[in-house]
């Protein structure tokens, strides 16, 4: 389980998160919604260990050890995935390269080169491009994909849902939603409301670098007003 604890973190004198709490136990979808510039990526990045930013001060636990501090590298050992905002390719590297940097083309065990090639046929067919020729929706298929390839057991999304189709986007709901069936837990931000309110089990809002609002799905179902005021949506 994933569990922060009053997390400070930001930009040289700018603290962006300002005490933020949230946790994501075992095969629990949580999605991190907000509008722009509130610091969900700053929140995202913390966990992750990727600076800018700095971390001030709070807690990030996960299965009862601490991350603060550790590297990016260290934690996706650990079992955290990202699939960043932006995406973040390599434009010269091919699709295949992309999902096998970290794990062999022949590697059997876990997530497969084959097995997302399975699950994003679109992948298959341009596994020699490079990133730089792919099309967005393309792109955000690649960071799933290549998020899977660590095995992990918590993934952090950064609004995978950006640029795509909205049929990618049922596509890439469908997939979370099994991955979850697999006992993957998943941290969702997104800006899509209904998207998130359809995967997720539960939901935080955050405004300004503060969690000002949680509860469960099903709550935040029965409350659309609250969650239109406070994410603007009309
Ligand atoms: N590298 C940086 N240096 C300085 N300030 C930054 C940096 N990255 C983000 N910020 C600032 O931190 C604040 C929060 O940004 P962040 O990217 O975390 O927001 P967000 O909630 O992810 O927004 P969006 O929905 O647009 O992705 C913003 O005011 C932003 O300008
Ligand atoms: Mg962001």
């Amino acid at each position: 389980m994933l569990e922060v604890k009053d997390l400070h973190s930001g930009y040289g004198d700018a603290i962006v998160v300002r005490g933020a709490s949230l946790e994501v136990r075992p095969g629990e979808i949580v999605a991190l919604l907000g509008r722009n510039g509130m610091g969900k990526t700053t929140f995202i990045r913390s966990i992750m260990g990727l600076t800018p930013p700095q971390v001030r001060s709070g807690t990030i636990t996960w299965r009862s050890d601490s991350l603060i501090g550790l590297r990016p590298h260290d934690i996706a050992n650990r079992k955290i995935a990202i699939v960043p905002q932006g995406r973040r390719l390599f434009p010269s590297l091919t699709v295949t390269e992309h999902l096998t940097m970290l794990k062999s083309a022949r590697a059997k065990d876990g997530w497969t080169l084959d097995r997302i090639f399975g699950i994003f046929p679109r992948l298959a067919e341009r596994r020699y491009h490079r990133g730089g020729q792919l099309s967005g929706g393309e792109r955000g298929m690649l960071a799933v994909g290549r998020a899977l390839m660590i095995d992990p057991e918590l993934i952090l999304m950064d609004e995978p849902s950006e640029g795509l189709a909205p049929v990618m986007v049922q596509h890439l709901e469908s997939i979370i939603l099994d991955l979850r069936k697999e006992g993957l837990s998943v941290l969702l931000v997104e800006q899509n409301l209904y998207s998130a309110l359809a995967v997720a089990d539960r939901v935080y809002i955050m405004e300004t670098g503060q969690i000002v609002h949680h509860g469960t799905s099903q709550e935040m179902n029965e409350q659309t007003d609250v969650l239109f005021q406070r994410l603007g949506v009309h």
